[in-house]
């Protein structure tokens, strides 16, 4: 039995546990950390059958019979906890985004190639039953070239405005997963980002210097174009769709609702509204990177979702903000470092 420790137990941590602990038969979470642990977090764990919670996550690098460890924490510890997992040897699933500094994320890519430990970066959305699809009929040739992806990604309502402080903008926290998406679909590399931003729908969210509605167009190393549109508030809920349109067809999803029921009566057709949020969402999605996590320790295989696919959103994130800042395409070579 494989033994994990997940250190941050918020919102993300909390679901990762409960995944393991109900989806994935071949591992247990052994210990959670948080220095903010409550009483009513140790009580979850109790009832999740998690025997340890401590404060200090160094209590769990320490403990060397936990072989995998999950780091959902705040974004800004991410980059540290993973280089001291790394040096004490402990396979690492870090969530997205790695860091917001290149600089850091350099130095957790070198720590990782330097002690050979696994890390997977958590872009979940690569895992949902949806998303998986339209890759598979990609990797298949049913549509054959990829020459238009078109990514819809839409929360149904903006964070509050102290998260949205210190989330390194829209484009690093929520757009990322679509920067992801985008390389997925398309297999390949963007090399050329066009950005357009505003602020719709709050002015705190511009007075906090972020933006909350945009669109993103991309160019792909193998020709393909891109584009993705994103909204902080759709009125109707979480939309999230995507195309692939190739030289053959074209292949894509729409939202998940909890039936599929349509009414139609004399005043109209309604259906049901998309899942409500993320939690909603991608359960299944969650659940599913962490049992492959999980199988890459254990087979000694490679990671669905190396530091690399970590890195490359981040990226693609920077350039986009460029080039609004600039009003002009911006390439990626520009903001490498
Ligand atoms: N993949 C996804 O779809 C997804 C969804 C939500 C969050 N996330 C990511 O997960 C991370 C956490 O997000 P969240 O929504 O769970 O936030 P959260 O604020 O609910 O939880 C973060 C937890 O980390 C703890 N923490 C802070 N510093 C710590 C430290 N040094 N050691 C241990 N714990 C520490 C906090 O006390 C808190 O309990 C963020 O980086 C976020 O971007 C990813």
């Amino acid at each position: 039995m494989l033994k994990i420790g997940i250190i941050g137990v918020g919102r993300i941590g909390k679901v990762h546990a409960e995944s393991i602990t109900k989806y994935v038969p071949n591992a247990i979470v052994k210990a959670i950390a948080d220095p903010y642990m409550t009483e009513e977090t140790e009580k979850w764990a109790k009832s999740m059958g998690i025997e340890i919670a401590y404060k200090d996550y160094k209590k769990i690098l320490e403990d060397p019979e936990i072989e995998g460890v999950l780091v959902c924490s705040s974004t800004d510890t991410h980059s540290q906890i993973s280089i001291e997992a790394a040096k004490a040897g402990k396979n690492i699933f870090c969530e997205k985004p790695i860091d917001h500094d290149l600089d850091r994320i350099y130095e957790v890519l070198d720590v990782v190639k330097e002690t050979g430990v696994k890390f997977q970066v958590g872009f979940n959305r690569r895992f949902d039953h949806n998303f998986k699809a339209v890759k598979e009929a990609v990797v298949n040739g049913k549509v054959g070239e990829p020459h238009i992806i078109k990514i819809t990604s839409r929360d149904p309502e903006a964070p509050p405005i102290e998260y949205v402080k210190v989330s390194g903008g829209m484009f690093l926290d929520m757009t990322i997963h679509d920067f992801d998406m985008a390389r997925f679909l398309s297999g390949s590399e963007v090399e050329e980002v066009y950005a357009a931003g505003n602020v719709l729908i709050d002015p705190k969210i511009g007075e906090a210097g972020d933006i909350d509605t945009a669109i993103i167009t991309l160019k792909f190393t193998n020709g393909c174009l891109g584009v993705i549109d994103n909204s902080r508030q759709a009125a109707y809920g979480y939309d999230q769709r995507a195309e692939v349109f190739g030289s053959k067809g074209v292949v894509s999803v729409s939202n998940d609702t909890n039936s599929s029921a349509v009414i139609s009566t004399s005043e109209g057709v309604t259906g049901e509204k998309p899942l409500y949020f993320f939690l909603e969402r991608y359960m299944q999605s969650f659940a599913d990177e962490i049992k492959q996590f999980v199988e890459a320790i254990v087979n000694d295989t490679e990671v669905p979702v190396n530091a690399m696919d970590g890195l490359k959103p981040i990226l693609i994130g920077m350039a986009a903000k460029k080039s609004i800042e600039e009003g002009r395409p911006v390439k990626i070579s520009e903001v490498e470092k």
